[in-house]
């Protein structure tokens, strides 16, 4: 058993056509705060941005890089399927369903998913969002400390024949929601839904590479034939929160996943700190994974490797965090660059679209 276990997601970066569109949009509409606003270091002409809650904490964050040119990209296998946001009750889930819906968003639901329930839009590059509520968990069917043990068929209600469509679509808050109220408060990665064509080796790589453990084994409640199989950073009884891994397990597919806009690019998990993720490093080299050295990202370290289906991950360490070089409550205010960039600052503003 591994001794390095993350305590779940650092952040999740996604790929946008337009930085103004995703900051009205992350921004305005979701009411996710801008954290920082800087450069790709590896593309410093275009735009990286940061959300989150108001210190980004790991686990709430959401990046960007602007390609302006990117083709519109495809879920598959190696690449994400959704990004879940949570949100605390069912009625706050309602109320996003009747303020995005008024926005023009098209939402899918409220799903009844057994743990939790989810709502479905798409961002305005194509990205496919949840919002699911905290609760009730993955114990409603198998105790707390046995979590994942067995494969559990979904109960008929919670299956497409057995759902009341009707009523479903038909759900949702009697009032217009000009304001985000503070029940509304989206609470950050709630989890992850990745594709795989091998469950079993990308359950090893996320048990052995990441120490997370397997919480939920099911099937996919919209396509009863596929596999949903869920990780997380779970102790025994608890699952901490912003760390499930979920995969839908297309067993020998071929479809993979084609980068691009409304795409994720990566998805990063935590380290403590600069040290523990030196040791970590040594130890995704032991099982024979290919890790990139140590890159200094300004708010946190990162080393980059793939999960056997092919998967961008990271590591990266809790700290400094976004603090380092704006204040709280300004975070996201002005474009920050590392001081290797400065030098160059009149060049790269005047490549990039200002934003509001
Ligand atoms: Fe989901
Ligand atoms: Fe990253």
């Amino acid at each position: 058993m591994t001794t390095f276990r993350t305590d779940g997601f650092h952040h999740i970066t996604m790929v946008s056509r337009d930085a103004p569109r995703t900051v009205a949009f992350y921004g305005d509409l979701l009411g996710l705060g801008l954290v920082k606003k800087t450069v790709n270091f590896d593309d410093p002409g275009a735009y990286h941005l940061y959300f989150g809650d108001e210190q980004g904490r790991p686990g709430t964050i959401l990046t960007f890089f602007e390609w302006r040119d990117a083709n519109r990209g495809h879920w598959g296998v190696g690449g994400v399927h959704h990004l879940a946001l949570g949100v605390e009750s069912a009625e706050a889930q309602l109320k996003w369903k009747r303020r995005l819906t008024d926005a023009g968003v098209q939402v899918t639901g409220p799903l009844d998913r057994g743990y939790f329930k989810s709502l479905y839009f798409a961002d305005p590059d194509g990205q496919i969002l949840e919002i699911a509520t905290a609760g009730p968990g993955y114990a409603i069917d198998e105790p707390a400390d046995a979590l994942g043990r067995e494969l559990l068929v979904p109960p008929e209600e919670r299956l497409p024949e057995g759902r009341d469509e009707r009523a479903i679509a038909a759900a949702t808050h009697p009032e217009p929601v000009p304001r985000i109220t503070p029940d509304m408060r989206l609470q950050g990665i709630h989890h992850i839904s990745a594709i795989t064509d091998d469950l079993a080796a990308a359950g090893d790589f996320y048990e052995e590479a990441l120490g997370l453990r397997l919480v939920k084994k099911t099937y996919n409640q919209d396509d009863g034939e596929t596999r949903h199989y869920f990780w997380a950073a779970y102790d025994g009884e608890t699952v901490k929160p912003h760390s499930a891994m979920t995969l839908f397990g297309w067993e020998g597919s071929d479809y993979r996943a084609r980068p691009g806009a409304g795409q994720t690019h990566h998805i990063a998990f935590r380290a403590r700190d600069a040290e523990q993720q030196r040791e970590w490093r040594e130890h995704l080299l032991s099982l024979g994974l290919q890790v990139t050295p140590v890159r200094d990202r300004s708010y946190f370290e990162s080393i980059y490797f793939r999960a056997p289906d092919g998967l961008l991950c990271e590591i990266a360490t809790d700290g400094p965090g976004f603090a380092i070089d704006e204040a709280v409550g300004e975070l996201g205010g002005a474009l920050k660059l590392p001081d290797w960039l400065e030098p160059r600052r009149p060049e790269i503003e005047r490549s990039l679209v200002a934003l509001p």
